[in-house]
């Protein structure tokens, strides 16, 4: 790979990446004369490490229906978008072991990924089996574990339960994942929504209102500080959970956070937009108003969030989203975005509210060491798996469903105008994207067991 500026958390550097097999073998200075079978001319582009999303939900069961992309098209819309890593989510359906969904989930994804990639696992019943068997998924090279303070009846989790999971994972050196909204205050609020006849899409974002999941937020990190176990809080999204995961992180407590680009770009606006449009952007926690924005970038400059993610969990507009028509409590939660996440946090860059050090920092590199990747994986350098993209800063592109590879009808940044594009995708040394095409194949993608993160501990 000849030309590019190598660009890594630490810094960018003129240099030519030496592929050998999967594996970088070296990173020489330009021009170094040396044989190889294949060159690919990264002149004027970033060679950055592939993109790494630790939050993505393909296939994944949910109120009645399915998200709509499959093992295969999601991880072939990853690529496209210059991402060589997903972690899912294994769903513990209630009544069932933790090791049996971790089965169901490999028979869902093995053989059928273009990238490789990882699980979480999400924890629905706490009880002394599912505790125990913590320990054999992390042996099984699972140790993140996510549960709900959302969702009651269906994932919700109660503060007791919460700290008994959180105790295990300090024993066994894992972490608590938080989806952390208030659920119980929510499903009052939404109650009263419904009996006032307020159904349409917006309702959804009214319902769940950001001091909710500040106040979740708080609480997860006090349970984490209790119990000495590290959290993660995924998909942050409001201003009052960034407060307390920054002064949690300010006192030295192993709080860690993700944002999602849906809460960098779109806000409660787009709920809000008429007809049933606003049922393209219900996810849970809601967009927020444009003003919580701000605040993210800011976290995002201070590393008070570390990684950002998709949460990626598409359903058409067409025959899913429709569910909701009339009680926005059946829209399906979720909004695509595996493809654009790369593109998307480029734009901070074009716009300075982040360095080209710290964009390939939240997409990569840290994800990497936080879900114990690193250092196969996140980094350009010699030894790393050869997940490499080249970026072109320059180009222009707009997104659209009409060109997006993602299984779903719909693209909620429909029209946005792009400056960057990822052009060609290496995974695991395989060219997988080249220019304007696919090359890469579905089953090329290995699961990977990730290592209990030492940092964390
Ligand atoms: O609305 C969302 N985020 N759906 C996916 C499930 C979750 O809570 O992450
Ligand atoms: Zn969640
Ligand atoms: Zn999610």
């Amino acid at each position: 790979m000849k030309g590019g500026l190598v660009v890594n958390a630490t810094g960018a550097v003129a240099a030519d990446v030496l592929v050998a097999g999967e594996r970088i073998a070296a990173l020489l200075v330009p021009g170094f004369p040396v044989e190889a079978d294949e060159v690919v001319d990264a002149t004027g582009k970033y060679v950055i490490p592939g993109g790494i999303d630790a939050h993505t939900h393909m296939e994944m069961p949910f109120g009645g229906t399915s998200s709509s992309d499959t093992f295969a098209t999601g991880t072939t819309a990853a690529a496209w978008g210059g991402t060589t890593t997903i972690i899912d989510f294994a769903v513990q359906a209630k009544g069932t072991s933790l090791l049996s969904t971790l089965d169901k989930w490999h028979a869902k994804a093995d053989g059928n990924c273009a990238i490789d990639y990882g699980f979480h696992m999400i924890v629905s019943d706490v009880d002394d089996s599912s505790l125990k068997e913590m320990a054999s998924c992390a042996d099984a090279g699972v140790n993140t574990f996510k549960m709900f303070m959302a969702y009651p009846g269906v994932f919700y989790a109660t503060d007791g339960e919460i700290l008994r999971a959180m105790r295990r994972a300090r024993e066994i050196g894992a972490t608590i994942m938080m989806h952390a909204e208030n659920g119980i205050a929510i499903d009052q609020l939404v109650a009263q929504a419904l009996a006032e006849g307020r159904t349409d899409p917006v309702e959804h974002g009214l319902t769940r209102p950001p001091e909710l999941e500040g106040e979740a937020t708080s609480r997860a990190i006090t349970l984490a500080r209790v119990t000495g176990a590290p959290l993660y809080v995924v998909h942050l999204s409001a201003a009052q959970a960034l407060d307390a995961v920054t002064r949690a992180r300010d006192t030295g407590q192993n709080v860690f956070a993700e944002t999602c680009p849906q809460y960098l770009y779109l806000s409660l606006e787009d709920l809000g937009r008429p007809g049933f449009e606003g049922a393209k952007f219900v996810a849970s926690p809601p967009l927020r108003p444009a003003a919580h924005q701000a605040e993210l970038w800011r976290g995002l400059r201070t590393n008070d969030l570390s990684v950002v993610s998709t949460d990626h969990c598409p359903f058409c507009f067409k025959e899913q989203k429709e569910l909701g028509r009339g009680d926005f409590t059946k829209i399906p939660n979720g909004i695509p975005g595996v493809e654009h996440r790369i593109d998307l946090l480029h734009q901070g860059v074009v716009r300075g509210e982040i360095s080209l050090e710290r964009w390939v920092e939240i997409c990569s590199t840290t994800p990497a060491r936080m879900f114990g990747l690193h250092p196969r994986k996140g980094v350009v350098a010699p030894g790393a798996d050869a997940d490499l993209v080249v970026y072109d800063p320059r180009a222009r592109q707009t997104v659209s469903a009409a060109t997006h590879h993602m299984n779903v009808d719909y693209s909620a940044y429909e029209g946005m105008e792009l400056t960057g594009r990822v052009e060609v995708v290496l995974s695991r040394g395989e060219v997988v994207v080249d220019g304007g095409g696919f090359r890469g194949s579905v089953g090329h993608g290995r699961f990977l067991t990730r290592e209990l993160n030492q940092y964390l501990r």
